[in-house]
């Protein structure tokens, strides 16, 4: 028993599980593409922000850049496929939402639709963005905020309605317990 080192590099794992995300951005015609994100946290309640790190090689950083929005999709477990899918190739190379059987829904205030079968779906415009090391902090001013119906109660995730996907790296997934502890 007791603490055993690890390499720094490989701290990255030790804040994992986290929700699994498909951020969706697009174009300048409106062309969307998704890539899946689990580098995210919130930074702010008033005003409502989020922070993603993004690596500039994505393609979604590129188009985030040019059309200053995106919205942030939350998967639930039964979406291990899509989440490797939009984590695994660049919008670059392949039409990832002609290729996927996902529902995009126009988003109200943003350009960037949202996914229907997302747990939670934000619409996001671009607030600021830093660099921080080989990833770019970007940060979005939640400007709408959904959730299906049955998976929120009194604010939070109700879980025994609602399996919520964690990411904990290296191509391995967990999910929620079908309860919470108070
Ligand atoms: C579960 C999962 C989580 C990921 N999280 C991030 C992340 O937080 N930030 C990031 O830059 N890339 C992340 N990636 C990698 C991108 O999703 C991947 O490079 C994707 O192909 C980029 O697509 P794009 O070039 O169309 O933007 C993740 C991949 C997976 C499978």
């Amino acid at each position: 028993m007791g603490l055993v080192e690890i390499k720094p590099r490989s701290f990255v794992y030790l804040l994992q599980p986290k929700p699994v995300a498909i951020i969706v951005s697009v174009d300048s015609f409106g062309k969307p593409n998704g890539m899946s994100a689990a580098w995210l946290t919130p930074t702010s309640r008033d005003p409502p922000l989020l922070a993603v790190a993004i690596s500039p090689k994505r393609y979604t950083y590129e188009l985030i850049k040019q059309t200053r929005d995106f919205t942030v999709n939350i998967l639930d477990f039964s979406m291990i496929h899509e989440s490797e899918f939009f984590g695994g190739y660049s919008g670059r190379a392949v039409d990832k939402f002609e290729k996927s059987k996902l529902t995009l829904v126009k988003s109200r205030i943003v350009k960037s639709p949202h996914i229907a079968e997302a747990v939670t779906a934000l619409e996001c415009s671009l607030y600021d963005e830093y660099p921080a090391g080989d990833h770019a902090l970007v940060l979005g001013k939640v400007e709408k905020a959904y959730v299906r119906e049955e998976a929120i109660e009194d604010d939070t995730y109700n879980l025994s309605k609602v399996k919520i996907l964690l990411y904990l790296g290296g191509g391995k997934y967990t999910t929620t317990l079908d309860h919470s502890i108070t």
